[in-house]
């Protein structure tokens, strides 16, 4: 069966100027502002929800299918993605729209002039889903991730339709998004993943009280930073875990995708909830001590060493036979 992880495929552009821009800034003459600031450091970084996913079950040996939108500026991300064990034969290139980025330059002060262009992103919503499935065979689950509102609308709608079962993963855009989108991205999904912060958004902006919202989903797995991570299941004993052990954060973006990347490598191996949310712990681990969101590396016994110093031996155990594939 096929794992499709659809979402943003972006890079950020991060610069670095060593004065203060206030220092630049004329008050009286903002309205002829034009600056420019000589910067020192210009750091690439490969980002976009589904890819940071796709990244991580490809490090766990599963071959995911990245479902977005990317522009001609694409090919060497894709290499990079497609040498690391991700498919990408089914993204879609715009004509003549950028891959989306985001720019953004601070100061020494860590004050921050940001930008992002959607660009290519906004034409997620003409992807059909169907045509991957004829593809790649049948979804295990789609992942639908924060995206073109309209490309993750269509993307649920179809999932519904075909009776694909669907992950909602609304994050970033829950906070650009109205109750009735929201209510539509959730309702119905097998899973909803989200952060603390973001699961009290999700009840605020839906109006459904937490029961209601775990009456609409299968599983709603919440995310508590280095608090771990809690899933919830009608009817069932909630499950609540730490974090993993002796972790050195070092730089957190892309923790949350790694969290969902292994957990979602759990289910596939059909692990049970409790270890597919420990195999996410240890994976979102990797990404909170480098800096990056694809830039860890492990063999299986390494993880799997983690896994038991974390979780114990029964939970490396349980995960062994799945890491074959690494070593
Ligand atoms: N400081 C930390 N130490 C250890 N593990 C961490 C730490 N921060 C996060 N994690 C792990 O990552 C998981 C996801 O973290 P978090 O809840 O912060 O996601 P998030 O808010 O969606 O992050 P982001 O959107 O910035 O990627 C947690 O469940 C935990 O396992
Ligand atoms: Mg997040």
């Amino acid at each position: 069966m096929s794992l499709l992880i659809a979402g943003s495929i972006a890079t950020d552009h991060l610069m670095t100027f060593g004065g203060k821009f206030a220092d630049s800034l004329v008050v009286e003459q903002l309205d002829k502002l034009s600056v420019s600031f000589l910067v020192e450091d210009l750091e690439i970084r490969r980002g976009g929800v589904a890819p940071n996913m796709c990244f991580g079950l490809a490090r766990l040996g599963l071959r995911p299918v990245l479902v977005g939108a990317a522009g001609e500026d694409f090919a060497d991300y894709r290499s990079w993605l497609e040498r690391h064990g991700v498919d990408c034969d089914s993204v879609r290139i715009s004509e003549d729209r950028h891959t989306a980025r985001f720019v953004c330059t601070s100061d020494s002060t860590m004050a921050q002039f940001a930008s992002f262009y959607p660009g290519a992103m906004s034409e997620a919503r003409l992807i059909e889903l169907a045509p991957i499935v004829a593809r790649v065979g049948a979804p295990e689950f789609v992942l639908v991730g924060a995206d073109d509102p309209d490309g993750m609308l269509r993307h649920t709608e179809e999932c519904r339709q075909r009776g694909y079962p669907f992950i909602a993963d609304p994050s970033q855009q829950l906070a650009f998004g109205e109750g009735d989108l929201i209510r539509k991205l959730i309702d119905g999904a097998a899973y909803l993943f989200s952060n603390e912060y973001e699961s009290h958004m999700i009840e605020s902006k839906t109006g459904w009280s937490a029961d209601e919202v775990l009456e609409r989903v299968g599983t709603q797995v919440t995310t508590l930073g280095a608090d771990g991570v809690r899933v919830l299941r009608k009817g069932e004993a909630t499950i609540e875990l730490p974090a993993a052990r002796n972790v050195a954060a070092l730089e957190p973006t892309g923790v949350g995708d790694a969290f969902r990347a292994g957990f979602l490598a759990g289910l596939s191996w059909d692990v049970g909830l409790e270890r597919s949310a420990q195999v996410g712990c240890v994976l979102a681990a990797y990404v909170v001590e480098t800096v990056g969101t694809q830039e860890y590396a492990f063999t299986a016994e390494q993880f799997l060493a983690r896994l038991e110093e974390s979780y114990g031996a029964p939970a490396a155990a349980d995960v062994a036979a799945h890491l074959h594939a690494l070593s």
